[in-house]
């Protein structure tokens, strides 16, 4: 039974009613979170995610003519733009959305006008790839409509070129795998070089996944994520002079790394030994979780932290607080700030009995350190994007 957001759907659902009449299907796909591996999907390494009981859900149905008509339910807001001038708004969301339709369009599949509404649970700009999300939701939603018979594995390639290239964040594929992959209960292991994956039971037994939101937003999160996929691909392409079978860093060890230690600028050196310590940790990592030692595990957390603040530099003051806080409590397993990063949440795995003290203590240490209030949410994992039926 997969977990679904009864009021999401009826706001879909009733708006959907009132502006266009009866919706020809529904449809959502959820947020995700990360356990390890992070920035090392668009390296060619591995990652280990798993959606989350939080998604975005879609009312849609056909038009007759060629436009798209779109409400934003959460945010009250409404767009349209012709089929026949699909260009980028000056507003962020649509565009998630018109480059799934620009995408579908560049393989020639016949796509007709639609309306659409929105709305969803997955809390925006914390790092839980709401953005992926809507991009699934959107392609899933048309693929069924229009019936253009995509597979999953190419929805998820498709809704990430929708990003690179239409919305212009360069990242990889882990979030639109997540959230369309996704399975109730259970990581997912994919190897993003050969897009191989497998299901890994997550025994949560006793600990309850708990977000620590810093509502920072990620606003330098787009620039300087592109900035440091071009970092890691400099640090590879000094490698492959002496080493020209390297495709990437998943294929590089710390012998050939320190061959470009005096060659490169510090910070590229320092963003590839991260990369190539993080996929090392991941698969130390999933042993761990195979022996379901989740305080190994979690040692390996605070570390990914550590290497993500110090070396690749894409943590924050909010972030690195949090991550001390967590380490300095007992009760939690381990930590770390997760997704792209300058912003967002931690991730902590913290015993089950102590979730409300240390949400509570967590919450007053925030406020007392940066005069703000901090967000929390427990999250389970949950399936992937999905039909979902109205009574
Ligand atoms: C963002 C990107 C992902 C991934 C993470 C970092 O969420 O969309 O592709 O690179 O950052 O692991």
């Amino acid at each position: 039974m997969s977990y679904e957001n009864q009021t999401c759907i009826s706001r879909v659902q009733s708006i959907y009613q009132i502006k266009y009449g009866k919706a020809d299907l529904y449809a959502k796909s959820p947020g995700r979170i990360n356990l390890i591996g992070e920035h090392t999907d668009y390296n060619q390494g591995f990652v280990l995610p798993a959606a989350i009981d939080k998604a975005i859900y879609i009312a849609i149905g056909k038009r007759a003519d060629d436009e798209i008509h779109l409400t934003a339910a959460d945010l009250d807001e409404s767009f349209f733009i012709s089929m026949s001038s699909l260009t980028k708004s000056k507003v962020d969301w649509p565009n998630y959305i018109i480059g799934i339709v620009v995408e579908l369009k560049k393989l020639h599949l016949q796509v007709g006008g639609f309306n659409a509404v929105i709305a969803g649970d997955v809390p925006l700009g914390a790092g839980l790839s709401s953005s992926a999300a809507l991009e699934c939701v959107t392609v899933f939603a048309l693929n069924e409509l229009f019936k253009l018979g995509l597979s999953k594995l190419e929805m998820v390639t498709l809704a990430q070129r929708a990003e690179n290239q239409f919305v212009g964040l360069q990242c990889g594929i882990m979030d639109m795998f997540a959230s369309m992959f996704g399975k109730k209960d259970a990581v997912i292991q994919l190897d993003c070089r050969s897009l191989e994956y497998h299901y890994s039971p997550f025994n949560q037994a006793g600990i309850k996944i708990v977000l620590l939101d810093t509502c920072v937003k990620h606003s330098l999160a787009s620039s300087e994520y592109n900035v440091r996929r071009k970092e890691c691909e400099l640090g590879v392409s000094e490698i492959r002079k002496n080493h020209p079978e390297v495709n990437s860093l998943r294929d590089v060890n710390r012998k050939m790394l320190e061959e470009i230690q005096n060659s490169v600028d510090l910070k590229v050196f320092n963003r590839c030994s991260f990369i190539v310590d993080e996929i090392k940790r991941l698969q130390a990592g999933c042993a761990d979780l195979e022996r379901n030692d989740l305080v190994a595990f979690g040692e390996k957390m605070y570390l990914t932290h550590d290497g993500l603040s110090n070396f690749y530099e894409v943590s924050c003051h909010e972030l690195d607080f949090l991550a001390s806080f967590s380490k300095a409590n007992k009760n939690v397993l381990g930590a770390r700030m997760m997704g792209g990063g300058f912003g967002g949440c931690t991730i902590n795995l913290v015993k089950e009995e102590a979730v409300t003290d240390f949400i509570e203590q967590a919450g007053i240490a925030f406020e007392k350190e940066f005069n703000t209030k901090l967000k929390s949410y427990i999250v389970s994992i949950g399936d992937g994007t999905s039909l979902v039926s109205i009574d």
